[in-house]
């Protein structure tokens, strides 16, 4: 952890120390992962312009730029930074982010920082600021208050956008976090390229690209189809992914390795859980400790599993999906992770009030639309949207949604702005407590979860993040108003 951290103060020394308090490690001498052992997959760190410790300040340029996604051929991508995925920005919990932000693309932007509770007008969505038009700038600055696996992509013509490489990870770092093992950022993606290797157009296919959602033919991690990444066998990393695809699931495997997922969308989980697949839905994040055995060596892969979004009951073939090179145990090591790993708050929902939120098919001159309570939004070509406000809530309010999929397939719902922990899918409670912004909502199934409005009022938006579907009307806007504007 931390080998290429800016200015971390979480060292090993400190972490030991902790560990003295909840155990101590097991087997003698500690490993460590072989010598540049990321460097397959790292991402750039961008310069921090802010002497102040606890302050990441940067620029941030959106350009076409080009890049190498299949080895050997030049992809020309709409990039953060000159790159797919973009910067990785990691700070710690608490600090401020200033991001000078630049629009050199062809049309407007905005940046969403996805899962990040921060201030309502530097949420970067058309609700809360003018679209950043070519040639121009913004500056984001808010604080981070939560640690954990984050990211940010574009809110304007998201789906095009965002199938053309506009992402980037954004970690949050909890000087106390108890989980003492190295750390690699891989931020999972799809592209579409045509034979050339080229961009193909983001409304590939028109309307059917919508609805059911586009998936580029080209897996990436990091930005890079089958990369390398070298593995201690015997000794656990720890990966932090995030789904930054447009409509993709993601299911991982790592053969013959023991995973344990210990963090979800926004910071570690109650309970560390042990997993065969790791399964992520476009936005979700996972942090999953991957410990091959002792006796693991040579090369392997880490596989992408068919994860059946349209629950065909039918598996494609699996795909590798990033090369793993073990290199020989040295010692045994693995942590003790504290039980619980993190303390939340007792859920008190005696006085929650319910919202209930349908997502639904609409005819629209004759095609089929998506919609949020029988509503249809839209956004113009300007990445201007109009809302109408018939979703209201108040600071202070504890809120029970309960989210109703009357369509024959999945949606990834996703609620800007304020957290919320998951109670059941479908009746069934969810496995273990944890703080979320995206949830799956299955096909014909319902999803309860429970929400508690800090004091950030304003306006936020909600949505499928099957970015094709939000762009045919799966979004809406949720108005939160000051507790003095309560009736
Ligand atoms: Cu990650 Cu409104 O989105
Ligand atoms: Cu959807």
């Amino acid at each position: 952890m931390g080998s290429r951290r800016t200015r971390g103060i979480a060292t090993g020394a400190v972490l030991l120390g902790l560990w003295g308090c909840t155990g101590e490690p097991s087997g003698s001498e500690r490993s460590s992962q072989p010598d540049q052992w990321d460097e397959g997959v790292a991402l750039p760190l961008p310069e921090d312009l802010n002497p102040d410790p606890h302050v990441l300040e940067v620029n941030l340029e959106a350009r076409v730029a080009t890049v190498e996604i299949r080895p050997g051929v030049l992809t020309e991508a709409w990039t953060y930074d000159g790159g797919v995925p973009g910067p990785l920005l990691r700070a710690q919990r608490g600090d401020r982010l200033i991001v000078h932000f630049t629009n050199h693309l062809p049309e407007p932007t905005l940046v969403h920082w996805h899962g990040i509770q921060l201030d309502n007008g530097m949420d970067g969505t058309a609700a809360v600021q003018e679209p950043v038009q070519p040639g121009e700038s913004f500056t984001y600055d808010f604080v981070l208050p939560d640690a954990g696996t984050f990211w940010y992509h574009p809110h304007a013509n998201s789906s095009a956008q965002v199938g053309y490489g506009l992402y980037g990870p954004l970690i949050v770092d909890d000087p106390a976090d108890p989980i003492d093992v190295e750390d690699v950022v891989l931020v999972f993606s799809d592209m579409s390229l045509d034979e050339a290797g080229q961009l193909r157009p983001g409304d590939d296919d028109g309307w059917f690209g919508d609805y059911f959602g586009r998936e580029g033919a080209a897996l990436l991690v990091n930005g890079k189809t089958q990369p390398r990444l070298r593995v201690r066998a015997g000794l656990p990393q720890r990966w932090r992914l995030i789904n930054a695809s447009r409509a993709r699931f993601l299911e991982l495997e790592v053969p013959g390795a023991a995973v344990q997922r210990v963090a979800g969308d926004v910071g570690l989980i109650e309970r560390a859980e042990t997993l065969e697949t790791l399964r992520l839905v476009t936005s979700e994040r996972g942090e999953i400790l991957v410990t091959l055995p002792g006796s693991a060596e040579g090369e392997m892969d880490a596989l992408y599993r068919d994860p059946d979004r349209f629950r065909l009951g039918v598996r494609q073939p699996d795909v590798p999906l990033m090369q793993l090179d073990v290199l020989p145990r040295q010692g045994e090591w693995s942590p003790r992770l504290p039980d619980p790993l993190r303390s939340l708050p007792p859920l008190d929902l005696a006085g929650a009030k319910h919202r209930h939120v349908e997502l639904g098919e609409m005819n629209v001159d004759g095609l089929v639309h998506l919609s949020i309570n029988g509503e249809v939004h839209q956004e113009d070509a300007d990445g201007h949207h109009h809302h109408e406000t018939s979703h209201v809530a108040y600071v202070g309010d504890t809120e029970v949604w309960e989210v109703v999929n009357t369509t024959g397939y999945d949606h990834p719902f996703h609620l800007h702005g304020f957290a919320f922990e998951v109670l059941d899918v479908g009746g069934e409670p969810w496995p273990v407590r944890e703080l979320k912004d995206s949830v799956n909502v299955p096909a014909r199934e319902t999803v309860r979860f429970a929400v508690t409005y800090d004091d950030r009022p304003g306006l936020w938006m909600f949505h499928c993040h099957i970015l094709d579907h939000a762009g045919l009307g799966m979004m809406a806007v949720l108005e939160v108003r000051p507790a003095s504007e309560r009736p």
